[in-house]
């Protein structure tokens, strides 16, 4: 028996609700990207997105929502962003793909590695993927081995192979590639140096992200990268996140480290499709033209160039170039983590809720009665901060979210962590509404 409102009686999905059997007729998943779907967000509560601006945005409802992790963590910006959807916008008048390379694809590359110090060359590809997947290829091409070794604590590289075959969603991948990928420990260096010893002579890279939730100890990276060139691997960092995020030169810049290959996109583009594979020139250039070995195929994408998307990634740019664009990630997710310590505190959370990661990618830790991880009270937390205008898959802050954004997000949480204690006391059964939410990664509904 419910004895709270039932969220829909506060806030009206009524549209969201009729859209949703179109959105599941049509498209498998519900969306485009799993990690939007429906089984992410609360059974009766499933916002369809009509417009945003800055961090906020409009459901098919009209309920506004202050945002956060926008667009996956690519919009650092905000959304709409004037200068960018401009830079754009002007680019667009003037064609958008050609039968030759055009001048901004170099415009763009310089201007990359500009900010992308240790990086020599650079290939454009459209998402994320392209980019990680494109250095794995190089990196097998160069070494000549097979292997590779991905972190285990970070939950996403690729949507291809490689990396799925890793998921407990493999299904439609063949054995023969399962058998390719191996995993080691974030912050493990010994646990790294035993599948060289394991698998002599085989593992062409390595891939992990800088920092996720955890930083680097014990100058893991570094002592990563020599262990990678002491047995011939290549080390590569996805800065899918950490770029312009923890610094406008990604985590490698943050920690000090030059990567081999490091593959970029995300916040690159604020929203428009834009992914970069950056790197040394003596690995990069096998994808090129002036070498005697063999040729790799090489991120060659029909709309690897589109210049619009170029565009606006040179205006992402030069935002952060001459805006505090990162300096305000870090100063507002440090408000905001410490408006949600301070409820945390006061109602005697601690161990239930835990805010966790660098200011500039907060994420919540929701636990059960027996501060086990749990979905949930993951769910509840997410019905209580929706209902009230807070759409927060994670606290992932942008360059948009002002101090009267952040101060109504904490006063949001401290209703819906108010709730959040009674569910602990009297059974999270009483207060949630429908089914929980689930992790993507999973073999069946
Ligand atoms: C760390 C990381 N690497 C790679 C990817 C893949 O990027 P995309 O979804 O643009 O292909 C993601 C996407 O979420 C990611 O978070």
């Amino acid at each position: 028996m419910v004895q709270s409102p039932r969220p829909e009686e506060v806030l009206s999905f009524k549209q969201s609700l009729a859209l949703q059997q179109r959105f599941q007729r049509a498209i498998p998943g519900g969306g485009h990207t799993y990690a939007k779907g429906d089984d992410q967000f609360p059974e009766h509560m499933p916002p369809y997105i009509v417009r945003g601006k800055g961090c906020h945005v409009w459901d098919a409802d009209e309920n506004e929502y202050i945002e956060f992790g926008m667009g996956l963590r690519a919009v650092t910006l905000g959304h709409a962003f004037e200068p960018v959807i401009e830079a754009s916008r002007a680019q667009m008048l003037h064609g958008s793909n050609f039968v030759r390379p055009a001048t901004i694809e170099l415009e763009c590359a310089e201007e990359f590695l500009s900010i992308v110090t240790g990086a020599e060359m650079v290939k454009f590809g459209k998402n994320g993927s392209d980019a990680t997947s494109a250095a794995i290829k190089l990196a097998r091409a160069y070494t000549g081995r097979d292997m590779v070794a991905v972190c285990a604590e970070h939950p996403f590289f690729s949507v291809d192979d490689w990396f799925i075959c890793t998921t407990a969603m493999d299904a439609g991948i063949p054995s023969a590639i399962k058998e390719l990928t191996v995993k080691f420990h974030y912050n493990n260096i010994e646990n790294v140096e035993e599948l060289f010893h394991r698998y002599p002579s085989r593992i062409a890279c390595v891939i992990l992200e800088p920092e996720k939730e955890v930083p680097p100890q014990n100058d893991f990276l570094h002592k990563l990268k020599d262990l990678c060139h002491t047995h011939g691997a290549v080390f590569i960092l996805d800065e899918m996140i950490n770029g312009f995020r923890w610094h406008i030169g990604g985590g490698q810049a943050f920690h000090n480290i030059i990567p081999d290959l490091s593959a970029f996109g995300k916040a690159l583009g604020n929203g428009f499709s834009i992914s970069a594979l950056a790197g040394k020139r003596e690995i990069m250039r096998l994808g090129g033209l002036d070498h005697d070995r063999e040729r790799v195929f090489l991120l060659s994408l029909t709309h690897g160039a589109e210049s619009h998307s170029l565009a606006a990634a040179l205006a992402v740019m030069k935002t952060y170039k001459s805006e505090p664009v990162v300096e305000t990630m870090w100063n507002q997710g440090k408000r905001l983590a410490a408006i949600i310590e301070k409820t945390i505190d006061e109602l005697h959370l601690q161990g239930f809720v835990e805010v966790i990661g660098r200011p500039c990618a907060l994420v919540l830790a929701t636990r059960d009665e027996h501060r086990k991880p749990s979905q949930p009270f993951r769910t509840l937390f997410l019905q209580e901060t929706i209902r009230r205008g807070v759409l927060a898959p994670s606290f992932v802050v942008s360059y948009a979210h002002n101090d009267e954004d952040i101060d109504r997000t904490g006063e949001v949480v401290y209703e819906a962590l108010c709730v959040y204690r009674k569910a602990l006391d009297e059974g999270v059964g009483k207060y949630l509404v429908g089914r929980p939410v689930k992790p993507v990664f999973r073999k069946y509904r």
